[in-house]
């Protein structure tokens, strides 16, 4: 395939200093080559998630020996190839989980994170798609083992992690209940499949009790952390998972009863997408591949797009996941 040649510079949004979306400025650098094992992605597309801001903020630094400049998905076409990868071809139409960086017009990415971009979908589509499905196959499905006949609570459920587990907890035939700050959120997740609970009006431990016959949730992915933990205890079913990912409510939990573990025998776990190592991202991705990928090319599963902004326009578009009135993923579109 005949491929547009090279330039030598490109754009990339990078983090002038911790603090305001401001702070998100763009940088002109010379195009990365890939290393082996390597395939660089001129960007279409690049999805906003609440990593890169909490990154921005100063309260979530990126691990050692990955790009410090944000962005942890993309979509594009393949671009160059390093060495040793023969999964994808120049010109290819992929979408990819990154290693920061992604907020660029190319972008490095280890070949096994890569995937290609489900049928039909567009790139803006495809580029809201790795980090949330990576994140959410990995926690509630592989170490949370959610299957057919769970129950499942999702904390957030119209956040970009939340929509992506209601639409496959629909696809895998588990019983969804799911928070949210509103009713016009509440009625979203209804349109997913979701139960919704307005945790405003609500508590979601007695809706969720209440609405099982006491049996509880099998399966809690949350992102609130601290503040929910004792009523993510509360709501546990006998031998249930709670995954914990997120830290919204604050990282410490108080006055935990650890009665309430042993007497459930519940498993409490979580993990993070960022410290995975490239073989560990490269065995989700294929699991994806082989589990979610016929949901998304047959239009069982389809990202919901809230809003999306040009690249140089990453500020107001953290400005608006940062606003929290948002329902779904916000994506940057990549000239
Ligand atoms: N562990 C991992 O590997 C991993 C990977 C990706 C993301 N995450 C975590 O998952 C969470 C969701 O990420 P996302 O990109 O899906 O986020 P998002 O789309 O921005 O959604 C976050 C939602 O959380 C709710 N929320 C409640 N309290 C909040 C607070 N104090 N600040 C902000 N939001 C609050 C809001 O919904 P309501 O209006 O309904 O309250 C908000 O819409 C984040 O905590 C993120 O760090 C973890």
């Amino acid at each position: 395939m005949n491929l547009p040649p090279l330039p030598a510079t490109m754009t990339e949004v990078r983090i002038a200093h911790h603090g305001g979306p401001d702070a998100l400025q763009p940088h002109l650098i010379e195009v990365p080559s890939p290393a082996p094992g390597e395939i660089l992605i001129r960007v279409r597309a690049a999805g906003v998630n609440r990593p890169d801001v909490l990154q921005r903020a100063g309260n979530y630094p990126p691990p050692p020996g990955a790009n410090p400049a944000p962005g942890l998905e993309v979509s594009g076409t393949v671009a160059a190839i390093g060495a040793g990868v023969t999964r994808f071809a120049a010109g290819d139409a992929v979408c990819a989980l990154s290693n920061g960086g992604g907020y660029a017009q190319f972008c490095v990415v280890p070949a096994g994170q890569a995937l290609p971009i489900p049928q039909g979908l567009s790139f803006v589509q495809a580029a809201a798609i790795p980090e949330t499905f990576f994140t959410v196959w990995a926690n509630l499905f592989q170490i949370g083992r959610a299957h057919k006949g769970d129950i499942a609570l999702i904390h957030g459920g119209t956040s970009g992690i939340g929509t992506t587990a209601l639409m496959l907890c629909r696809e895998f035939g588990i019983r969804t209940f799911a928070t949210a700050g509103g009713e016009e959120k509440c009625a979203a997740i209804r349109e997913l499949g979701g139960e919704a609970i307005n945790y405003r009006r609500e508590a979601f431990a007695d809706v969720v009790l209440a609405r099982t016959d006491r049996h509880g949730a099998d399966v809690i992915l949350d992102i609130m952390g601290g503040n929910y933990f004792n009523d993510n205890l509360a709501t546990l079913a006998r031998d249930g998972r709670l995954l914990v990912i997120g830290f919204l409510g604050g990282p410490i939990a108080e006055r935990v009863d650890l009665r309430a573990i042993a007497q459930k025998r519940a498993v409490v776990t979580g993990s993070t997408m960022r410290t995975r190592t490239a073989q560990e991202k490269a065995a989700i991705a294929d699991a994806l591949q082989a589990h979610v990928w016929p949901a998304l090319s047959q239009r069982r599963c389809v990202p919901i797009i809230h809003a999306t902004y040009p690249l140089a326009r990453a500020a107001d578009a953290h400005r608006t996941m940062e606003s929290g009135q948002h329902i779904g993923k916000i994506v940057l579109e990549v000239d």
